[in-house]
């Protein structure tokens, strides 16, 4: 597919997947996207996952004939991207792999090639006739060895994962950001989210390019709509949110359950955005989406084994290994004889820097026979100042 005079899409859609790294859900599938510079000499960047060799192949050659592919660009080693690099080597023999060095055992370890690679560094370039390529060190955005590749005749930048979202690509694959924006913000969440600093200090040394397009390695090219996705990138990267309180709850009997429901009523009555999860029946992923959405985390669990309830547990490890910043946290849950999730999850969140806002709202046995102070429990979640 020509999207410029010298870019080709040769991605692949993956409709088969149920879970991106074997972990997230993929309601809507994926795409694994690669392009085709084509000047006097070739350039591909990035390839696709395991499953789409044939394909990707087919694409290839359905741009470009039997011409040869001159350059192989890696950005980015994760599996998803580079499965089919011996693949390509086999198909175009003379293909030189340009990439920088920290690329270079992952592609010996990941694809066992180690010959023919050209390893550039921050700012150089690759001419590939009239026009070139130039390169960009964007490491941990979200691997070591993430880079990025900017094409100045046509102001086009190739991301790798950065931008991304998910969501298989239909008719179009220019823009959409109204259809794909909540399935990049899940994206994001699971797969970037830990790494806002450094998605940070790449977007500062982006600032300034000239830009009429992104090519990212899933979802859209983004073209129109450039400047809403840079600007939901650097809020998500920033760990800034909008008011507003994601509720998170497990429940073994429904009494933390009834509390849960209580406490989003009480907010929605107050005009206060809410969203509510239960960590036993939804995907993790969904969940830290809105814990990137709202700055405001209240979690409820009952005590198990003097614990917190594991599936409430494992979401908190994953908010605190995201390395949220600049949230506010409460929590609450049922007993039957001795409590302690409250502590512990206040103990946990305090630990990864959130701002407990709450001693909490513990309760004995059942919600409704307890009937423990929620609008107390509100007043203390909603009524704050905003964050510095
Ligand atoms: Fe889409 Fe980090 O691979």
């Amino acid at each position: 597919m020509k999207l410029t005079e010298f870019i080709r899409y040769v991605g692949v859609n993956d409709n088969r997947r149920l879970l991106f790294e074997n972990q997230w859900p993929l309601p809507y599938g994926v795409a694994y996207n690669s392009y085709l510079v084509v000047d006097e000499k070739i350039a591909l960047i990035d390839t696709a996952a395991a499953a789409f060799g044939e394909e990707f192949l087919r694409n290839i050659r359905e741009e470009i004939g039997d011409k040869k592919v001159d350059y192989l660009i890696v950005n980015h080693m994760e599996p998803d991207h580079s499965a089919l690099i011996s693949l390509v080597r086999s198909a175009y023999p003379d293909i030189e792999i340009v990439t920088n060095a920290k690329a270079v055992p992952m592609i010996a370890g990941f694809q066992g090639v180690d010959a023919n690679i050209r390893v550039i560094k921050e700012g150089e370039s690759l001419s590939l006739g009239k026009t070139g390529l130039v390169f960009r060190m964007t490491p941990m955005v979200h691997w070591p060895e993430t880079m990025m590749t900017y094409f100045p005749e046509e102001k086009t930048l190739f991301s790798g994962d950065a931008f991304g979202c998910f969501g298989a690509l239909e008719d179009s694959n220019i823009d959409g950001f109204a259809k794909y924006r909540d399935e990049m913000v899940r994206y994001y969440s699971c797969i970037v989210g830990k790494y806002g600093q450094t998605v940070q200090s790449a977007l500062g040394k982006l600032a300034g390019i000239p830009l009429d397009r992104i090519c990212s390695t899933h979802g859209p090219v983004w073209e129109s709509e450039l400047g809403q996705v840079v600007s939901l990138y650097d809020r998500l990267s920033r760990y800034e949110t909008r008011r507003g309180v994601c509720i998170v709850y497990g429940s073994m009997y429904g009494n933390t359950a009834d509390a849960a429901k209580a406490i989003y009523d009480e907010c929605v009555s107050r005009g206060v955005p809410c969203a509510l999860h239960d960590a036993v029946a939804e995907d993790a992923s969904f969940i830290y989406k809105d814990v990137f959405e709202y700055d405001t985390l209240v979690m409820g669990s009952p005590t198990y084994n003097n614990d917190i309830f594991p599936a409430v547990r494992n979401i908190l490890h994953g908010v605190c290994a995201r390395m949220v910043k600049a949230h506010r946290f409460a929590s609450f849950g049922s007993f039957s004889w001795a409590g302690g999730s409250v502590k512990l999850m206040n103990q946990k969140a305090s630990e990864a820097g959130l701002e407990i806002v709450s001693d909490g709202m513990p309760f004995k046995c059942s919600f409704k026979t307890a009937m423990p102070d929620v609008k107390s429990f509100v007043d203390s979640i909603t009524h704050y100042k905003p964050l510095a």
